[in-house]
């Protein structure tokens, strides 16, 4: 069994440094927000894996069925030798490809160390030829891949390129293209739109895991920067907008209150009903995939739905 490679490729205090800059923003803007990849401590990660097996949350179910059923077809159609996997998280799915593939080498990129080590680790045991070469990293930004044998096939599984805004999303698929040579392929999931009183039940859970996941960010808040936000004090709001596509998860202040953020030296008033916005959850159609993919010079070549026609996994090359 080959070890488990961990390499954090940000020191801590320049993550420490980056959650500052973006709380110290995000609540002094109107309206408020905070990026969504401050979730995912060790306790959000986990109410991320509660959240994939929800009854009203089928992204997951409808990835891994396409994943079942075509993992053979996309080994074919990439015959990489490097798996690399963007926000990875369990990596649960990830082992459909894995065994269609069967690659040397294994890079899974995440911010969550939890997830990632215990993810990596559990590869290592189960699959001992396997090299896996983990990164904590913000995908976001320009990555350090390891010199592992090429083609290189880059995953971006579980709808995650939804939760970038959409200039985000075209710095974010420009720099993945640098990150691939020709033969080299792009991996992504993508949920698509539908009906929607569906979307916001999978964001508005009756046992209240989404509630949960959303408050944690305040959790992280709380902890790293010693605020004093009450998670209890906010109300779990999931809603549809039909223009952008997109669910836009919320947390609405209860009351009028003021949160404390010592670490910044800050004091952040909240009206009665104001809402901060925590994270969006783009959905899409084949087209506009396509075409935001075409814009960072990748080519879509093959595309897969479930068979409900609520998820798709699409592969492309450089074009
Ligand atoms: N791919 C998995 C997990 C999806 S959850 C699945 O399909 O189930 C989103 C994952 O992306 C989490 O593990 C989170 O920690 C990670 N993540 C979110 N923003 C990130 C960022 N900017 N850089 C790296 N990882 C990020
Ligand atoms: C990780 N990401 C794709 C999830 C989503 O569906 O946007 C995060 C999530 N937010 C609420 N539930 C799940």
């Amino acid at each position: 069994m080959s070890p488990l490679h961990v390499t954090r490729t940000l020191p801590e205090d320049a993550t420490e440094a980056a959650l500052r800059a973006d709380v110290r923003h995000g609540l002094t803007v109107s309206p408020k927000w905070l990026p969504p990849k401050w979730f995912y401590d060790a306790r959000g990660s986990e109410l991320f894996e509660r959240i994939t097996e929800l009854p009203e949350y089928y992204p997951t179910r409808a990835e891994r069925e396409i994943l079942v059923a075509r993992s053979g077809e996309i080994a074919a159609a990439s015959g990489a030798r490097t798996l690399i996997e963007l926000g990875s998280g369990s990596s649960e799915k990830t082992r459909y490809l894995i065994d269609a593939l069967a690659p040397s080498a294994y890079v899974p990129v995440d911010v969550s160390e939890s997830a990632l080590t215990q993810a990596g680790q559990a590869l290592i045991e189960e699959r001992p030829d396997l090299e896996v070469h983990a990164l904590i990293a913000d995908f976001t930004a320009p990555l350090a891949v390891p010199a592992t044998p090429g083609p290189r096939l880059v995953a971006f599984l579980g709808g995650t390129i939804g939760n970038l805004l959409p200039a985000e999303r075209a710095g974010f698929l420009t720099s993945v293209r640098t990150l691939l040579a020709p033969g080299d392929g792009l991996l992504l999931g993508t949920d698509l739109v539908k009906d929607e009183e569906v979307l916001v039940r999978a964001y508005d859970d009756a046992a209240g895991v989404t509630a949960a996941f959303n408050k944690n960010v305040l959790a992280v808040v709380d902890r790293e920067l010693g605020a004093d936000f009450d998670p209890d004090a906010f109300d779990h709001v999931a809603l549809w907008d039909p223009e952008r596509e997109w669910i836009e998860m919320r947390l609405r202040s209860r009351t009028a209150q003021t949160v404390k953020v010592p670490a910044l030296d800050l004091a952040v008033d909240f009206a009665a009903g104001e809402e901060l916005r925590t994270e969006v959850s783009a959905k899409f159609r084949k087209e506009k995939v396509a075409a935001e993919l075409s814009a960072a010079g990748l080519e879509l070549t093959r595309w897969w739905t479930d068979a409900e026609d609520r998820y798709a996994l699409s592969l492309s090359v450089v074009r």
